[in-house]
C-alpha cells in the first residue's frame, strides 16, 4: 500500500477563518477528510505544524516510513532553505501544493525554496490542489513500479 505524508505548515490550522477571500472557507480538517476520501487506498498521514523544526523532523521520519510527500509549507515556502535541504536529503518524491495561486500574488510569494526539490507544484485550486497532488504523486509512484 502506498504511504503518503501530507505536511502542512504555519497558519494552515486557521483555514476556514483565515482570509477567506484568499483561502476559502474549507477547514484543514475538511481537506484531510477530502484527501482520505480521494486516497484510492493510499495510507495517508496528515499533519500540520507552525514550527519549522517540527516539519523538518517529520520529513526526516518520512524517509523510512513513507513513499512520498505532499507539502504545503505555507510561508516557509518562501523562506526556508532548511526545508529545501530536508526534502533534498530524504530523496522522497514530493509534490508542492498551495491553495492560492502564489504567482498571481505579492512578489515575495513568487519564489519557492520547495520547487527545486519537488516533482512539481500545484497552486491556485483551493482544497482541490491537494487532490490533484494526490493524483500526481500516485501516478508518479505507480509509473516507478
Ligand atoms: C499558501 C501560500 C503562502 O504564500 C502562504 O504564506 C500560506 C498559504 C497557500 O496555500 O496558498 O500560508 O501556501
Amino acid at each position: 500500500m502506498t504511504r503518503v505524508l501530507i505536511l502542512n505548515g504555519p497558519n494552515l490550522n486557521l483555514l476556514g477563518t483565515r482570509q477567506p477571500e484568499v483561502y476559502g472557507t474549507t477547514t484543514l480538517s475538511d481537506i484531510e477528510d477530502m484527501c482520505r476520501a480521494h486516497s484510492d487506498g493510499a495510507e495517508i498521514t496528515f499533519m500540520q505544524s507552525n514550527h519549522e523544526g517540527a516539519m523538518i523532523d517529520a520529513i526526516h521520519a518520512a524517509k523510512s516510513t513513507q513513499d512520498g510527500i505532499i507539502i504545503n509549507a505555507g510561508a516557509y515556502t518562501h523562506t526556508s532553505v532548511a526545508l529545501h535541504d530536508a526534502l533534498a536529503s530524504v530523496e522522497l518524491p514530493c509534490v508542492e501544493v498551495h491553495l492560492s495561486n502564489i504567482h498571481a500574488r505579492e512578489a515575495f510569494r513568487h519564489h519557492s525554496y520547495i520547487a527545486p526539490v519537488a516533482l512539481g507544484q500545484i497552486a491556485g485550486f483551493g482544497a482541490q490542489s491537494y487532490l490533484l497532488a494526490l493524483d500526481a504523486l500516485g501516478a508518479h509512484l505507480e509509473a516507478r513500479v
